[in-house]
């Protein structure tokens, strides 16, 4: 069918409900390491990767066998009976958390991000028999009911009425909009004792000193913020937090989809900061997106099946054998290379990229990364006003297809994150060639000129 008449059909018979949809919405075709293709055959490097859920690049010929091979054999068990991939992968993730932090755990799998996130709720609620969590501000954790109650926008919940588990939002050190003279570790403590004051008296309104109890059961966290903008806190910051958490009984959720999968280096961004998490979550590059399969590690005492039985929760789908056979192969190939270095060594020369970019062009305010996860604020003229409009043209542009390199056309996939919209959040393929860095570079300029000139 024609792409014309299919744009058509799709404004007639789709829900724009389920989708971001962009005004032009874009079609493509076919996809293969760091390109998307459209029906034209013109190719857009892609520094996005689905918000970080293809991590080892489109059709991973390694991950795509697996699960073509997966489909020929035993696709689905609809989670009633038990098939060999789902226990070896759990094996695999709770063996490793145990090398790191210590603890015994379990894993539960479920279709995707937002389940698995409302998996962990229940978890916490029926470990703390309480329904209220912290989260931060600029926090993104998905959007079903029980995820988008402790989702900072407020444009995710505006039209379902009255959310009674909203959770209470606290700053995030955001340290570029952060208040003036403080450097980056000050205003991580800054916000740690911020935070504790709320326990300072039973007049704060969380803490019960009588019965030494909180009100809130959990602390929600993205370690690196996704949606936020690729927000990267100073480094004593989750230490000053957990030593405030434990001190009054809260636990911590930490909320590794978008960061997980060495998008920063490790396989859990967490593991950058030095503390150890109650429960994980984790989803999107477990597959490689190629099939929904989500899930969550806890400690043994949360998860363990006198506390949470058979049945807690459940979907037809979960623990899928086409999604926990990639998962496993996933984990393996993890384990045959140095992904750390890796990572850790693209994610220096892309932000020296990005760094040389910004002497060029005055309106990247900021620039940042860890590992492969990183962000280029953009601004105004001054380096610091947000400029959504410039952006907004930028990703116009980028979809368009109309750059050029080499004499060849070429477009550009980017993502837009951040409080105000202004943040290009990169998250290329780990996998992306030192070449492809440098075009990576070389179209970001063509755009912002062209960008700059429109
Ligand atoms: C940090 C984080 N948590 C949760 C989710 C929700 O995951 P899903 O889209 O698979 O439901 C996302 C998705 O972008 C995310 O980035």
């Amino acid at each position: 069918m024609h792409e014309a008449a299919l744009l058509a059909d799709e404004a007639r018979y789709c829900s724009f409900g389920d989708t971001v949809h962009y005004s032009d919405p874009k079609i493509f075709t076919r996809c293969e390491g760091s390109y998307l293709y459209d029906g034209e055959g013109t190719s857009f490097l892609d520094l996005q990767m689905w918000y970080s859920a293809v991590n080892f690049g489109y059709a991973n010929p390694r991950l795509n066998a697996v699960l073509k091979q997966q489909i020929n054999t035993l696709p689905q068990v609809a989670s009633q009976y038990l098939h060999p991939t789902k226990i070896e992968l759990a094996k695999i993730i709770a063996q490793d958390a145990k090398k790191k932090w210590g603890h015994d755990g379990r894993i539960h799998f479920n279709v995707g991000g937002s389940q698995s996130v409302d998996d962990s709720l229940k978890l916490v609620r029926n470990a703390k028999g309480k329904n209220l969590m912290f989260a931060f501000e600029g926090g993104y954790h998905g959007r079903t009911l029980g995820a988008t109650a402790i989702t900072s926008s407020y444009r995710y919940r505006r039209r379902y009425g009255h959310f009674g588990d909203r959770a209470y939002f606290v700053p995030f050190p955001y340290h570029f909009r952060g208040p003036k003279g403080m450097d980056k570790e000050e205003y991580g403590e800054h916000c740690v004792q911020h935070f504790e004051r709320l326990f300072e008296s039973e007049y704060n309104g969380v803490w019960d000193p009588k019965a030494g109890q909180s009100e809130y059961a959990a602390f929600y966290v993205e370690p690196i913020q996704g949606t936020g903008g690729y927000v990267i806190p100073p480094p004593n910051f989750f230490k000053g937090l957990k030593r405030v958490l434990d001190k009054y009984g809260i636990l911590l959720v930490v909320d590794e989809i978008q960061m997980g999968f060495f998008r920063t280096g490790k396989l859990w961004s967490i593991e950058h900061f030095g503390v150890a998490p109650d429960v994980l979550v984790f989803g999107k590059a477990l597959t490689n997106g190629l099939n929904p399969l989500a899930g969550l590690w806890a400690r043994e005492e949360l998860i363990n099946p006198q506390v949470f039985p058979p049945g807690s929760t459940h979907s037809t789908f979960a623990s899928n054998p086409l999604g926990t056979v990639v998962g496993l192969e996933t984990m393996r190939m993890l384990a045959e290379t140095d992904y750390e270095s890796m990572v850790m060594g693209k994610g220096e020369l892309f932000l020296a990229g990005l760094r040389d970019l910004q002497k060029r062009h005055p309106e990247i305010g900021d620039v940042d990364g860890l590992g492969l996860a990183l962000r280029a604020e953009i601004c105004e003229a001054d380096g610091f006003t947000p400029n959504k409009p410039l952006l907004d043209k930028m990703v116009d542009i980028g979809l368009a297809g109309g750059l050029t390199h080499k004499g060849k056309r070429m477009g550009l996939v980017l993502d837009v994150g951040g409080y105000h919209k202004n943040v290009i959040t990169f998250a290329p393929s780990l996998h992306i060639e030192k070449e492809e860095i440098e075009l990576a570079m070389v179209l970001l300029d063509q755009l912002f000129t062209c960008a700059k000139q429109g």
